[in-house]
Formats: C-alpha cells, structure tokens, sequence
C-alpha cells in the first residue's frame, strides 16, 4: 500500500521525532506537530531525507486547537494517510495532592485529543479508502501504578480507543497500538533512578526511540491486516506482572 502523507503529533523531540524521521526514511511527507518545541530540527531531519515537511504548533488540550491542526494539515498535503498520535503529558500525581486540574489536563491531552484528532482525520482517510492510524499508549495502561494514576488511565483510554476505533473505520483504515515500557525516562530522573529501573526491566536495558519508531513503521507499512491490535514494546515489564509500584515508575 502506498502511504504517501503523515501526520505525527509531539514530533519536535524525543520518540515523535524518531517516529517523524523512519517515516520520512520509508518515503512519507510528514506534517510536525509540536507545542513547546520549535519541530524545526525534526523538520529539517525530515527534509534530509529528500522528504517534505512542515511544523504545526499548537497546544493539544484546547478542542478548538485539534480542529485546527487537522484542518492545516489536511490543508498542507491534501490528505494525510498515516496518522501517529505521540504526544502526551506523564508527570506523577500522588493521590494525596490530585487535582481535577490535573485530571482534566490527562482527560483532555492524552484521550480527548488523539480522539477528536483520529475522527477528524480516520473520516478523511476512510472516503478515500486507506489510511492507518496508530496510537501510543503504554505497558502500564494494563498495570496502573499509584503514583500516576489519571496518566495510567489515560493509556488504557487509548488501548480501548484502539480497539474501537479499529471496527468504526473498518475495512479502509487500520488503528493500532503501540505501547512502550521504559524508553527515554523523563529528564530530571537522576542516575540512581534510572539504574534501579534499568535493574528491574527483564531485558536489562531500555528500549530507544527506534525501537518504538521501527515497530511504527513495521505497522504502516506491513501490517495491512493488523487492526485494532496492541503492541506492547516493553523491555518485558507487562510480562513480569509489576505493576512499577515501589519503583520510580
Ligand atoms: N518515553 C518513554 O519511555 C515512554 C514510555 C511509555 C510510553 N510512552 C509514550 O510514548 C509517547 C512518546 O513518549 P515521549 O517520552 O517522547 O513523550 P514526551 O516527550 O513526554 O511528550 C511528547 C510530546 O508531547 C507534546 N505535548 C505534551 N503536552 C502537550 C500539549 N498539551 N499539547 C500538545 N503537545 C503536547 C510535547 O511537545 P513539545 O515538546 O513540542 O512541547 C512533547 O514533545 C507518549 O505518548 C508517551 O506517553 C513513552
């Protein structure tokens, strides 16, 4: 199947730039979202592939600004056939010190936006007969941890929105997901920090953003009937029934 277009959500840093970059390397045009970050060294990463790219900025927790990003993306390319919700927001939240603020801000960024964006876009990509769409999520939506716990239920928000998302576009668009363990750990994680989760991983190591970024790529480009699937890229932490309590994590 030819996937000429994409759009890749959270693409200035991190796994979203590793994803924008193998998708421009297996030939795809890639639209950039960013929201802090400029997107302007993904974009020229992209662009050294000999591929088009261009930066859409915008914060994902106004409704008004999905509509917009969807809007000029489809605008930009003329259709978009790959869409990569990537971005999110992971900080912890103690049950003693929750807020609805802060719930809200999970509700809103990590299921409200990949959600209104995958519609705006699967509707797009359905009429024209192809499309895939595919979801990060994370192993511990399946073992919530205390600790993050409106985070874990944002990513098991989107392991159902996979799956439901998956029969509404059917036959033309595919909808999966991948949900990675420990990859990039957030920055201000010391050595100590990271080492005991190192330990703890059953592989002994973290995954890297290419990791995630080529199990993406396998999806858009061979997995014409893989739909409504999870693909959990772990390092073995779901198998190990841990739920990362007691951990960092
Ligand atoms: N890193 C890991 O080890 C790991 C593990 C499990 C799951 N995941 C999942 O994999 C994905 C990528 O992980 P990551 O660590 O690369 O993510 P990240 O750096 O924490 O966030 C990705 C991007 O999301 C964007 N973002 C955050 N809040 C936003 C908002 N309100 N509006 C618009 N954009 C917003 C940021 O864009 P700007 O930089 O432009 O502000 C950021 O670059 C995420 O969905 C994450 O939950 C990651």
């Amino acid at each position: 199947m030819q996937l000429r277009s994409a759009l890749v959500t959270g693409a200035g840093r991190r796994i979203g730039r590793e994803i924008a970059i193998a998708l421009a390397q297996g030939g795809a045009d890639v639209v950039l979202h960013a929201h802090t970050s400029s997107g302007d060294e993904t974009r020229r990463a992209v662009q050294q592939h000999g591929r088009r790219a261009w930066v859409i900025r915008g914060d994902l927790s106004s409704r008004r600004n999905v509509q917009r990003i969807a809007r000029e993306a489809l605008e930009k390319t003329g259709k978009i056939d790959i869409l990569i919700n990537n971005a999110a927001v992971f900080f912890p939240t103690p049950i003693s010190a929750l807020t609805a603020q802060e719930w809200h801000t999970f509700r809103q960024t990590n299921i409200s936006a990949p959600f209104f964006l995958s519609v705006l876009i699967g509707r797009q990509m359905y009429q024209q007969g192809q499309g895939k769409i595919i979801f990060l999520g994370d192993w511990s939506g399946r073992r919530p941890s205390r600790n993050f716990l409106p985070y874990c239920v944002s990513k098991a928000g989107v392991s159902a929105l996979t799956q439901a998302l998956a029969k509404a576009f059917a036959p033309h668009v595919q909808v999966n997901e991948v949900a990675p363990g420990p990859v990039l750990l957030p920055e201000d994680y010391g050595p100590e920090q990271q080492e005991e989760l190192r330990t703890r991983t059953p592989l002994q190591r973290f995954g890297s953003p290419y990791d995630i970024a080529r199990t993406v790529r396998f999806l858009v480009e061979s997995g014409d009937f893989v739909t409504g699937a999870s693909y959990v890229v772990d390092g073995g932490w779901l198998a190990q029934g841990h739920d990362g309590s007691g951990t960092s994590l």
